[in-house]
């Protein structure tokens, strides 16, 4: 079995393999997948098997360069060809995630630069772009995760929602980034995690990883978000994102809309931690943000040994919703904290 070193994601360069901890097993098993093929990965990606906007575009990038050392094209014009077509594949595997086309464009910068070079010379430029995307990832987490920590110093416990943590990274996460970095400073803080339907990675990825590293943790369903919050169990709410729009409008797990309205209502901070990847030069408001919809059986089937819901009656399945800017307090990001009407300026 390759050696993750505890990471979510990595590169086999050896046998040129995109290496993943299969999410949807956990937390009862930790299997490890080897993906080689561009269906395989798409697949992975769509399936959640790799989910978290990070991992998403760092996964992006490893695949690009696998399926490039892999390409039987024998002109330049035909890889480059099959290249396009990959990055437009796997950019159509989920909507929302803006890493997955951020991390898709630099390797396609990777490859313009290589104008006139040969072959070997382009698959050797994308594997080490690849390589530095995924290194990079690691570092820009543990930045984050040191500025949240100071933000957090006087907090005893906060609310967290979806997984943003090591399993949506390749290591600490962002929103639990500024946890685990808390812990290693001695402050152990309380987290609350929603269980975050319909398909509960807080429940089930966010627990797992917290408590994997000794963290105190409560799971509670979604629904009980007001209750913790007007009986004073949590001095802060901390998320992250899959994309930021100029204004600072930001998209995450579907109910995040909810707890930053509830935090404001009881004057609790509403923290989003994420790198500049997930800024969206694109996106003006949260209404330029496409939203993925996903299919009606995960919630009214999914986890249950029977249909949960009536047959005859439809299920919505949003997998993002748009957070008012004016409800975030600030954003926690690499490069330190930044107020929602800066973001226009620093990107
Ligand atoms: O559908 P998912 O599990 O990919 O959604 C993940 C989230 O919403 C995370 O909060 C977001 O990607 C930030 S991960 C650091």
């Amino acid at each position: 079995m390759f050696d993750m070193r505890g990471e979510t994601v990595s590169y086999d360069t050896q046998n040129n393999a995109l290496v993943i901890i299969d999410q949807t097993e956990l937390p009862n098993k930790c299997v490890q997948l080897s993906l080689k093929t561009r269906e395989e990965i798409y697949n992975a990606i769509k399936l959640l098997k790799l989910r978290g906007a990070p991992c998403i575009g760092v996964s992006a990038a490893i695949a690009l360069s696998v399926l490039a050392n892999n390409s039987e094209a024998r002109t330049k014009e035909e890889f480059l060809k099959e290249f396009d077509f990959n990055c437009e594949y796997l950019i159509s595997s989920r909507p929302t995630a803006v890493n997955l086309s951020w991390a898709v464009n630099e390797m396609k910068n990777t490859l313009l630069l290589c104008k006139g070079k040969s072959l070997d010379t382009i698959k050797k430029a994308l594997q080490d772009k690849a390589l530095s995307i995924h290194s990079d990832d690691i570092l820009r987490c543990k930045r984050i995760g040191v500025c949240g920590a100071e933000l957090l110093k006087n907090c005893k416990a906060v609310l967290t929602h979806c997984n943003a943590g090591r399993l949506a990274c390749v290591k600490y996460g962002t929103a639990l980034a500024p946890v685990y970095v808390s812990y290693e400073q001695g402050n152990r803080l309380k987290v609350y995690v929603d269980e975050t339907r319909p398909l509960l990675q807080g429940a089930r990825l966010t627990a797992f990883e917290l408590a994997s590293a000794g963290v105190d943790t409560t799971v509670i369903c979604d629904n009980m978000a007001s209750y913790v919050m007007k009986n004073g169990l949590v001095d802060a709410v901390i998320v992250g994102a899959d994309s930021i729009a100029l204004n600072g409008d930001t998209a995450n797990k579907i109910g995040t809309s909810g707890l930053s309205v509830l935090a404001r209502y009881y004057n609790i901070p509403f923290y989003v931690c994420a790198p500049f990847s997930t800024f969206n030069k694109n996106a003006l408001t949260g209404g330029d943000i496409v939203i993925e919809m996903r299919d009606e059986s995960e919630v009214s089937e999914m986890w249950y040994s029977k249909r949960m819901t009536p047959e005859a009656v439809g299920a919505l399945n949003p997998a993002f919703d748009i957070t008012d800017a004016s409800l975030i307090s600030c954003f926690i990001t690499e490069k330190g904290v930044i107020r929602p009407e800066d973001i226009k300026n620093l990107i």
